[in-house]
């Protein structure tokens, strides 16, 4: 027993002193200190379910129902409805991203309103995002499509989406379609939007459609969706312009850190949470091999060596720290805990812009050009957005300063929109918008993003 007890005891200081959880003295750092080359891209992001309105997918079905404790699932049974009218009011939406002083407008196609119904194409839908891009395009703003952000068609749903995967080659379809029309125009696509979320947390967590509770099923899901990337990455190199254009996936990296550093239980969930959202896909990235392996949880092995080679950058998303705490009696076996001093956003978690400096090095042993595809803060009363963006653009700065190659950011979001199960009381935007009367402010945090765009661009 007492050799057991000192193996435990030297494993977790071991632990300790191997990952320490990476902490800046910001009192001491100085956030002006920052720069960007002139080539760096300035961008902001929305998503076509959360902003362009009358939506008919797979989230306007799921906002309609309820969880099996009665709850419904989007919070208040908010439903997405009009969204921001993005659809109506692109054009002076465009007119607004201009006005931030940005070079990229990352935005996704509604598969549900191009292909309705399976092998339909609506025309209407075509040309409206053709003009989309032209208006974009006319503003000197660099169309970026996402192909994949958590919505798609009710059909897709009914023959059970990415639980299959020979259900993989309709969204290939769909997506050489779009390519052919676009890809003239366009030169950044993004694949899937976060996998590992889409998997997760609709079908182990259930915060998300299809809201189902099986770690097995998630894992299936979360390697149709990687594959999905892959395939959709080979076929679209073989059409013209595709060994022009840059394609990659979105992923997103969540940071966990063990609740109590010297429980060794903390520190075991916290590998598997790290090895599901973050070190498995990445390895797949770099070997071929994904190797889901968590007992009793997810367990699956695919491999396809084709995605090696299939990505010309690496899109990372980076919003949460989390710091886990084992739980054999919650549903998720762990609950999220938060660190007295930490400032929270209104998200459940925590600013930590230590976070995207570690993000970017992990994403980095990919040896690919990183765009930030997604980073932001849900921040009602806007206190704490300056703030945030300084922090967070002061540590992706130092990251290019240490060798590490991010080429572009984009700020999440645009404008306030449609949160997925939060409904619209989570406000990510530079512009707030009124959901009644579809006005949009600039707001005073975006100042922030205002200023260094200028300061690092101008001559
Ligand atoms: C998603 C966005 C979402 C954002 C903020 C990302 O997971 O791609 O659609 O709005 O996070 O939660």
């Amino acid at each position: 027993e007492m050799l057991f007890f000192i193996i435990l005891i030297l494993t977790v200081t071991i632990f300790n002193i191997l990952f320490k959880e990476t902490r800046w003295n910001w009192n001491k750092i100085n956030l002006d200190s920052i720069s960007f080359p002139k080539s760096f891209i300035w961008g902001t992001a929305t998503a076509s379910h959360q902003v362009e309105g009358n939506c008919n997918n797979n989230w306007s079905e799921f906002e309609k129902g309820f969880k099996n404790n009665g709850e419904p699932n989007i919070k208040d049974s908010q439903f997405s409805g009009l969204a921001c009218d993005h659809w109506e009011r692109y054009k002076s939406d465009i007119e607004l991203i201009k006005s931030l002083g940005v070079k990229h407008y990352r935005f996704s196609l509604e598969w549900s309103k191009i292909e309705p119904e399976l092998g339909v194409y609506n025309e209407e839908a075509l040309k409206h995002y053709s003009d989309v891009i032209d208006e974009l395009l006319k503003n000197k703003i660099e169309p970026v499509i996402t192909l994949h952000h958590f919505s798609h068609p009710i059909w897709f749903d009914k023959l059970g989406a990415f639980e299959k995967e020979k259900n993989i080659l309709h969204l290939v379809s769909f997506s050489k379609k779009v390519f052919s029309h676009f890809s003239d125009r366009v030169k950044y696509w993004c694949t899937i939007n976060e996998p590992g979320v889409v998997a997760i947390q609709g079908y182990f967590t259930g915060m998300f459609p299809p809201g189902e509770s099986n770690g097995q099923k998630a894992g299936e899901v979360y390697k149709n969706l990687l594959e999905s990337h892959v395939q959709i990455y080979t076929a679209l190199k073989k059409l013209p312009n595709g060994s022009s254009v840059k394609i990659g996936i979105v992923k997103n990296i969540n940071q966990f850190d063990p609740w109590s550093r010297y429980n060794i239980f903390d520190w075991l969930f916290t590998f598997a949470m790290n090895h599901i959202f973050n070190w498995a896909p990445i390895n797949f990235f770099k070997t071929g091999k994904l190797k889901f392996r968590v007992p009793g949880l997810i367990w699956n092995t695919h491999i396809n060596k084709d995605a090696i080679k299939s990505l010309d950058f690496f899109g990372l998303n980076y919003y949460s720290h989390n710091h886990i705490r084992f739980n054999p009696f919650s549903k998720d076996y762990s609950d999220l805990m938060y660190k007295k001093n930490d400032i929270m956003t209104d998200m459940p978690y925590t600013i930590y812009a230590e976070g995207i400096y570690r993000a970017i090095k992990l994403v980095s042993k990919l040896n690919l050009p990183i765009i930030i595809t997604e980073n932001g803060v849900a921040d009602k009363n806007d206190s704490i957005r300056s703030d945030y963006i300084k922090k967070y653009l002061f540590a992706v700065s130092k990251s290019i300063e240490d060798g590490y190659n991010v080429i572009g950011y984009y700020y999440w979001s645009l404008m306030d929109n449609f949160e997925w199960a939060f409904g619209y009381d989570m406000r990510f935007g530079l512009f707030e918008v009124d959901f009644k009367t579809q006005e949009r402010t600039l707001k005073k945090g975006a100042n922030a993003y205002i200023d260094i765009i200028k300061s690092q661009t101008d001559e």
